[in-house]
Formats: C-alpha cells, structure tokens, sequence
C-alpha cells in the first residue's frame, strides 16, 4: 500500500503531481512518500502490539538524513553496518540505546564510536570481531552489550545476492559454535550477552523459513538460559520482509503471527531490522524518455536514469514496475526501457508491454525507495539524483542535485612530465 496514484490520468505523490516536481527540480528525480513512510512503520508496529518489541530501521536502505529523522520522532530505532551510518543516524536526532550494530567488518574506530554514543548492542557476526569489542571496551573502561548473530544455515529462497544465512554466506556465527562463541564472551571481560541475532535475507516472501529461523533462535536462546546467561534479554530476527514488486509480498501480520507463536512467551523483548518493508514502495524514481530507438530486432525506450541511478535491475534482475506520470493513448509495444550509461547491463526494464511513450515523456520507476538512491554512483560522471519527500501538499527538497563541481570536489590535477623523471 503507497500513496502514489493517478488523478486524471496524472501520477502524484500524496498531494503533488510528479510531473509538477520533475518541472521543479529535474529528472532523474527520487521521490518519497512521507505518508507511506508513516503508514508502514505503523503496519510493522502494530503487527506486534502487546508484545515487548522493537523496530530498528535498517539504514542501508535509504539513509537520507530527513527519513530516518521521520523514523526517530515516530520512536524507531536503527539498525547500522557502518560508522558513516552511526553518524547519520545521531544526526537526524537518533536516541543511541537503540541502535543496533551489525556486519562483518566492524573496524576498530567504529567500535570505539559506537561503544562512545552508547548503542544497544553490537551483532557480533564471529570470534575475532567479539576479541575485539572486548579490547576496545577495555581500553575505554565500558562493558559492551554484544549479541551473538547466529548463521542458522538456511536457504530463504530469494535472490542468492540477497541471501544471507545459508551455511556458505560470509555472514553470522555457524549455529553449532553459538555456545562456545558466548561462552568466549562470558570469560572476556567488558562483554555482556545480551542478545541473539540473524537475518537470513531480504525479500523473503514465504512464511517457512521465517518460522524456522525463529525456532532455531528459541532453542539456542532456551539452552543459553539454562547455562545461565541471565542478561539476555533480546532476540533481534532481522529483516527481509519481501514487498509487492510485482504482486508477491509478505503480510506483515502474518509475518508477526509467525514470528509471535515461536518467541512470543520467552520474555525477551523482540528486535525488528525492516529496511525495505518500510522505503520499498514509498519511493519512485521519475526519469524523462530522451529517444525512442528502434532496430530490427529491438525497440528501446532511452531515458535518463540509468543503473548508476537504480542498480537493481543490472544487479539482481530485479524487476520494477514502470508507469507513464502522464496516461497517453496511443499504441503499445513491447520494449527495453535503458539509460545512458554505456553498458548492455544497463536496463530499467526489459521486453516490457507498454504504451509507446514520447521523446519528452516522463515515466515512474515504482518501488525505488529501497536499495535505491543508496546504491547510486557516479559511475560514467553522472551526478547523483536529487531527492524529494513529499507530505501531503508540501514537497521537500532533502537532496540537492549533485553538480559537476561535487564530483570532482576531491580531486587533484597532477602535472607529470611526458618523459618518466
Ligand atoms: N538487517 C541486516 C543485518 C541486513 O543485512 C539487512 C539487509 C536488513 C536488516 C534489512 O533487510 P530488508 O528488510 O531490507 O530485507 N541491495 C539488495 C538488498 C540487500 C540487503 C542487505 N541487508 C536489494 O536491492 O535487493
């Protein structure tokens, strides 16, 4: 559910109409919806009221400074994997205890930063990684909360690029050394095991492997109880609620139902890392047709977003719907819709029905608020989009355009003789 629709055949967001924004602050253009921002968080909130609870919005989805201050002031936590996401997240107003901390690569100064703003625990994701929280926190005289995050070995079946918990992956401790690996931590000093952890994926759009992952953390969690770790007190199940790209999604209700008649008479509060589930559908990116090109095999819609703007389709084959801001008449055909980067991975959408647009013509990539603006870069020196959130009637600018003069901003020319010294 977003609030993007049409009125007389015109695309807005909430109040205003996308072509009306596009005019204002160019193409390609990101746009999000605060009401549906608000909505979703709601969704995933009351799913689990009554059960002690909560949500950590996992930043690496769109991690611009406006949303997640929207998150903060609507009592969100955060969930981190990095110490530039740290600092974001104390800007827009964040409150520190909860935020939790994950991924593989934590260095020793976002360690310190983080044990400094006081988060609510680190997901330790192996052994090294928990040495060292606990020689940091022992150079900084803090006990740091840690929670094991724990590799189940399970296959979500999603993408194998956004799968996460399979025996393979990179990411958590295997399920069989989770014992040993808090055992580790109750004999290093300045640790305290708060918590169990995993995410096993994103975009999961069956219950089954949710359910599992959940049984396998109340097991361990049940076992650790009886070795007697008494300070644990959370159970964090991650994210990959899947969304409706293309009809398939996962009923947050369900999902909470799921996840509730396995865990939800443990006493232990119950973590939530939903990043897609609450941008995915709040955001479009809107992109203006340049040409229409035909050849004999092939017709393509040439527009001016491209994958350094939205790099999903290129990187997972992911699939967005595309819509015309303005509904025309006209004939439809089959097409390519692909940007101007020089590369034949370099699609928005392929072998796609629709009407033929218009050189001029702006279309909305739908479902771009997730893995989005985030995952842009300047690759071929194209400057990153702006972004807009839209409330109601209001639209705000929350991100400049990117100029020529940014890109090259810490860049130096160096005069080199033509002959080597
Ligand atoms: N927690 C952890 C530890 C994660 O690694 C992730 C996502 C999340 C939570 C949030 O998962 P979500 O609720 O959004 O599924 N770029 C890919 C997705 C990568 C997900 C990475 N981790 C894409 O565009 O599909």
């Amino acid at each position: 559910m977003h609030y993007f629709s049409y009125r007389d055949g015109e695309l807005f967001a909430e109040e205003v109409a996308l072509g009306e924004l596009a005019r204002r602050f160019g193409t390609p253009l990101y746009v999000y919806s605060a009401r549906t921002l608000r909505r979703h968080f709601r969704v995933m909130t009351q799913a689990f009221e009554g059960a002690d609870h909560l949500v950590c919005y996992a930043v690496k989805a769109l991690s611009n400074l406006s949303v997640l201050r929207l998150f903060a002031s609507l009592g969100a936590g955060f969930d981190i994997v990095s110490g530039g996401e740290l600092q974001r997240c104390l800007r827009a107003g964040a409150v520190a205890e909860k935020i939790v901390f994950s991924g593989v690569g934590k260095t020793t100064e976002e360690i310190a930063a983080a044990l400094k703003a006081g988060i609510l625990m680190f997901n330790v994701e192996s052994r090294p990684e928990l040495e060292l929280i606990a020689a940091v926190a022992r150079q900084t005289g803090r006990r740091a909360p840690v929670s094991i995050r724990v590799n189940p070995a399970l296959d979500p079946g999603t993408h194998p690029h956004i799968s996460t918990g399979q025996r393979d992956s990179k990411f958590g401790v295997p399920l069989a050394q989770v014992e040993e690996c808090c055992e580790l931590a109750r004999r290093l000093d300045n640790l305290v095991v708060k918590g169990l952890s995993i995410h096993i994926g994103s975009q999961i759009t069956e219950l089954g492997p949710f359910a599992e992952a959940a049984a396998r953390l109340k097991e361990l969690a049940l076992r650790l109880g009886d070795r007697g770790f008494s300070d644990l007190q959370y159970l964090d199940l991650g994210g990959g609620i899947g969304i409706p790209y293309r009809g398939e999604a996962l009923d947050p209700v369900h999902y909470a139902r799921t996840v509730l008649a396995e865990l939800g008479r443990l006493g232990l509060t119950l973590i939530f890392e939903p990043g897609r589930m609450l941008v995915g559908n709040a955001g479009v990116l809107v992109t203006t047709v340049i040409y229409l090109k035909e050849t004999d095999v092939k017709r393509f819609v040439v527009v001016d977003a491209a994958m350094n703007d939205l790099v999903r389709p290129a990187l997972y084959e992911a699939y967005h719907e595309i819509q015309p801001v303005s509904r025309r008449q006209g004939p439809s055909a089959e097409v390519d819709v692909v940007g101007p980067v020089c590369e034949s991975g370099d699609f928005l959408a392929r072998g796609r029905e629709m009407v033929l647009p218009q050189p001029g013509d702006l279309l909305a990539v739908m479902g771009a608020g997730a893995y989005g603006f985030v995952m842009a870069s300047n690759y071929n020196t194209r400057p990153r989009a702006a972004e807009v959130l839209v409330d109601g009637a209001q639209a705000h600018l929350v991100r400049a355009r990117e100029t020529f003069a940014d890109l090259i901003r810490s860049e130096t020319i160096v005069e080199l003789p033509t002959q080597p010294a």
